[in-house]
């Protein structure tokens, strides 16, 4: 029996990410590919030199049609099923590193349907509220407006009806259950929702390049056995692992343990309390032991944070995970030092926020993608 358990809705236990390359089918990132990536990129995103991103499906063909000139497009997406804490803010940053590296279209889906269907609580009303609350807090990481399409599923279905047809009759029942791990008792929508997902990787004649964290692997691999019969590219994914929870480096940062998420809205206060409440410290149970053993970088989450994205300084990281293993740095420092970079990350992603009240519907009508992309019939 496995010790972990990660699907698109579930994830949890102490996930094994070379396991987790087996059960998929996916690759490692290699060494050579990280050069190649960073030849192309002209550098390296610190979430690829530090591992983060670690596996990938034909991210090597993605770079030889960009060095060929075709290029490839970029699309991932967002479940509104309430506000959005910092581990949903990761992938979209890793997205802008790639769309301003490699100039290419993103396509960004909001699938107020899926979180629908898969909570059963949740009012339609709530879907619409959130999906408006999300894109403000997804806008705010930086996208070009020009290259960027953020769409709504329940409003841009009209334009896509007959290809999300097509992708659902090639996809069956059999499979979604294997894959997906549907029973009697799924509802029918979420047995149809995964082909609305496959959808936008067919949006260009070129290949898709996907970034997400690997939870959403499962869909790709459907994609990939029918997209060349219906006309299209196998798509290519980049898959990040997950953002630890507050209480751990298990599973994943989640929704539904609220005092174990930073929430995007959340203020200083609010940050400070609850990382020196809740937050798993590989440190020593008393002050004198630890500065005579030393603490557990790998296992303190403070420490894991910043390495995954809030210290972006190879430097100052070496730093605080030596002296943190050496006893010189104490729980409460490396706890003030994360406080710090959290709060000021924070403070200018409200304020971007605040500007994409302006900017939204150049992303969802307006721009020139988006007028493109509502003028065209799939
Ligand atoms: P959702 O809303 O559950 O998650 C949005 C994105 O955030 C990633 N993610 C995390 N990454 C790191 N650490 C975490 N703790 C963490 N929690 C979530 C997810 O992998 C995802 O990339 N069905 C999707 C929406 C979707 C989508 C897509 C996602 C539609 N099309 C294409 C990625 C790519 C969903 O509910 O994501």
């Amino acid at each position: 029996m496995a010790d972990f358990n990660v699907t698109p809705w579930d994830v949890s236990g102490a996930i094994d990410y070379d396991k987790l390359i087996m059960q998929f089918g996916t690759k490692k990132i290699s060494p050579a590919l990280k050069e190649r990536i960073q030849k192309s990129a002209g550098e390296l995103h610190p979430m690829l030199s530090r591992d983060y991103f670690f596996s990938h499906r034909d991210m090597d063909l993605a770079l030889d049609e960009h060095e060929k000139g075709k290029g490839f497009f970029l699309y991932t997406g967002r479940g509104p099923s309430g506000p959005m804490h910092i581990g949903h803010l990761v992938p979209l940053v890793f997205t802008k590193w790639l769309q301003d590296k490699f100039k290419c279209n993103l396509y960004i889906q909001i699938t107020d349907d899926e979180k629908f269907l898969v909570k059963q609580g949740m009012q339609w009303e709530d879907t619409q509220k959130y999906s408006h609350e999300n894109i403000l807090d997804i806008i705010a990481a930086g996208f070009d407006p020009k290259r960027t399409f953020i769409f709504k599923d329940s409003e841009y279905i009209k334009n896509v009806y007959p290809l999300l047809l097509k992708t659902a009759r090639k996809t069956t029942m059999s499979t979604a259950k294997a894959v997906f791990g549907f029973t009697d008792s799924s509802n029918i929508g979420l047995t149809f929702y995964p082909a609305y997902q496959i959808v936008p990787t067919f949006f260009e004649k070129k290949r898709c390049l996907i970034p997400s964290a690997i939870d959403q692997d499962p869909y790709w691999r459907i994609q990939r056995d029918i997209a060349e019969s219906l006309g299209y590219f196998k798509t290519a994914a980049i898959h990040s692992k997950f953002l630890p929870p507050l209480s751990g480096t298990e599973g994943k940062m989640s929704s539904s343990a609220a005092d174990s998420a930073i929430w995007l809205s959340d203020d200083a206060k609010a940050v400070k309390n609850k990382i020196n409440k809740y937050a798993f410290s590989g440190g020593k149970s008393s002050m004198e032991e630890h500065r005579k053993l030393g603490g557990n970088p790998d296992i303190d989450v403070p420490f894991q944070w910043l390495k995954i994205f809030f210290e972006p300084s190879d430097k100052k990281l070496q730093k605080l995970h030596d002296d943190y293993k050496s006893g010189a740095l104490l729980s409460g420092e490396m706890k003030a030092a994360l406080i710090e970079k959290i709060n000021t990350f924070l403070a200018a992603h409200k304020e971007k926020r605040e500007a994409a009240k302006e900017s939204i519907r150049d992303f969802m009508h307006e721009g020139p993608l988006a007028k493109r992309m509502w003028e065209q019939q799939f």
